[in-house]
């Protein structure tokens, strides 16, 4: 997860950048086009495509975009493929973009990594891509991931990554030389934007050479110094939404890059990883870690160890009385009771410290008082809530 710089905010608020109309001439916004175009090649170089859009709105948007563009380059193909194979460890976007698509999802038992063995097992002439997260929600890097490229290759399939978790890889390695055909970025998990929420945010999609000419329009081209919208692209998937982008997410990436660095954004990743290996070797001992494979960005820790019926959602709400937003709970779902911690990189060993030790008073807590785990929280202005009717029929006014 980020943490979104405010500068990147003022920079994103300049008048030149808030207040143009998204139907500009582009002969008056030859600035905001260089942006995008900078942009896109920043993501570019970064994750080794050599063609991006910046159009989806979210990362989920991003998904799908990818998955039309490797249905439209099957269909160039003369290919009817009908299936796409996901791992039991994805992100519940990942099944429901491709069967938006019209695929048919079919999953594929992992043992924390996918296994060669496991992908060519299903791997038959009606699989039109694998979609794979990398590294996993796991947290756990991909092992296999050249050798299951190559098989997917092989047998006429094209390779999707869900790029959600890059913020684990930058500077380290770059998602095409492993072998990826198509990923997005979730700008607001790696380059400190807001989080999309399904938007407004931007999930932007790179893809190799094969796949360019399928890009959504209008792609952002610069000929001679002067940049411009090209809508004359006769194999394009079209519009996915009406302007060109989520434009100001896209001056707050573009900033982060430029004030990181190739230096900065390598140094991020690795913190984001020594951060959350420094939680794990802390939290290990007292909290059940089904995955002992080295975790990268995240660790995801289970209930299985905790006594006295005590559960995740238990942990959850007692930490809100030790003042803390909990991590993700429940997700992904192969882990039961899964306690998924995931710590910024610009967060201070002090400041580690101080949540680990939350996390170990409360396994304490369990032992000897578990009353004050069913009972949390009872610090937070609400007890616990019907959260089912909080989805349903939420109360959207303050009521004093
Ligand atoms: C692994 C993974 N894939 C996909 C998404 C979807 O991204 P978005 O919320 O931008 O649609 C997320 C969201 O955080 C994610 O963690």
């Amino acid at each position: 997860m980020k943490y979104n710089p405010k500068v990147n905010e003022q920079l994103a608020r300049l008048p030149g950048f808030s207040q143009q109309h998204p139907a500009i001439p582009e002969h008056l916004s030859q600035g905001s086009l260089q942006l995008m175009y900078e942009l896109q090649q920043a993501l570019c170089e970064i994750s080794g495509f050599p063609a991006l859009t910046l159009q989806p709105s979210a990362g989920a948007q991003g998904e799908f975009a990818g998955m039309l563009m490797i249905h439209a380059w099957h269909q160039a193909q003369g290919n009817r493929r009908h299936k796409v194979l996901i791992p039991d460890t994805a992100h519940g976007t990942n099944p429901a973009s491709a069967a938006l698509c019209g695929y048919q999802v079919v999953p594929i038992a992992s043992d924390g990594v996918l296994s060669v063995a496991a992908v060519a097992a299903a791997m038959d002439e009606d699989v039109a891509a694998l979609m794979v997260t990398n590294p996993n929600t796991l947290g756990l890097f991909e092992a296999h991931i050249r050798e299951i490229c190559t098989l997917v290759h092989e047998r006429g399939g094209l390779v999707y990554c869900d790029g959600a978790n890059l913020n684990a890889l930058l500077g380290v390695c770059r998602p095409a030389d492993l072998g990826i055909d198509v990923m997005h970025f979730n700008l607001h998990k790696t380059f400190a934007t807001p989080h999309g929420g399904g938007g407004p945010g931007a999930g932007p999609v790179g893809v190799s050479a094969a796949l360019e000419p399928f890009l959504p329009l209008p792609v952002v081209v610069q000929e001679q110094g002067v940049y411009r919208l090209d809508c004359d692209r006769p194999f394009s998937i079209g519009r996915l939404r009406t302007f060109a982008s989520q434009f100001g997410i896209l001056v707050r990436a573009y900033a982060y890059v430029l004030t990181m660095g190739a230096a900065g954004l390598k140094k991020a990743t690795q913190l984001a990883v020594l951060n959350a290996n420094y939680i794990r070797a802390r939290l290990e001992a007292a909290y059940h870690l089904p995955y002992v494979q080295r975790s990268l960005h995240e660790v995801v820790f289970s209930d299985a160890h905790l006594p006295n019926n005590c559960h995740t959602l238990d942990v959850a709400k007692r930490l809100l009385d030790y003042g803390y937003h909990p991590p993700t709970i429940y997700f992904p779902l192969v882990v039961q009771g899964a306690l998924m911690i995931e710590p910024t990189e610009t967060e201070s060993r002090q400041v580690l410290d101080e949540f680990c030790d939350a996390m170990l008073a409360i396994a304490e807590e369990a032992e000897h008082h578990p009353e004050l785990l069913h009972q949390a929280p009872v610090n937070a202005r609400t007890r616990r809530l019907d959260e089912t009717l909080a989805a349903r029929k939420p109360r959207l006014k303050w009521q004093p």
